[in-house]
């Protein structure tokens, strides 16, 4: 009697174990950690809301003075000065409040590509 019931815990446990190692055999899914997506300046769009008023779609409208872009010979640094702090006789906005460094150096490149060879 007593082996018999030795035998049929040892049946209970090979049984409660069975089909375990099925499951443990599934690959883990990869998981991939999202990259921080590199912040998304939209330039043009910007240039839309804050710039084409004075500077015009081309970079060459002017009004109120402003630089002609494509035949400016500026360089970036300073692009992103002037855009930080306005122009000197107060007729170009300085946007250091209103765009953020990273958008600021974005709009000075951009301002570069006016640029006509
Ligand atoms: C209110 C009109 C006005 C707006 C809006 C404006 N600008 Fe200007 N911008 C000017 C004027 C005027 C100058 C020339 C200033 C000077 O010569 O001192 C200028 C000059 C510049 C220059 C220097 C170019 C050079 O050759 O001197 C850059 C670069 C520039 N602007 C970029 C921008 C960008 C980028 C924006 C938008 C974020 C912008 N501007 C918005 C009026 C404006």
């Amino acid at each position: 009697m007593q082996k018999f019931s030795l035998l049929f815990v040892l049946a209970l446990i090979v049984l409660a174990c069975g089909g375990g190692e099925d499951t443990s055999s599934e690959a883990p899914m990869a998981k991939k950690e999202a990259a921080p997506a590199a912040k998304d300046i939209n330039v043009k769009k910007i240039w839309k809301v804050r710039c084409i008023a004075c500077h015009g779609l081309y970079g060459d409208m002017g009004t109120n003075g402003a630089a002609n872009l494509q035949e400016s010979t500026k360089d970036l640094d300073y692009r992103i000065n002037i855009i930080k702090n306005g122009s000197e006789n107060g007729v170009m906005t300085a946007f250091g409040e209103i765009l953020d460094e990273d958008e600021i150096k974005a709009m000075a490149e951009y301002t570069m590509t006016f640029k006509k060879e």
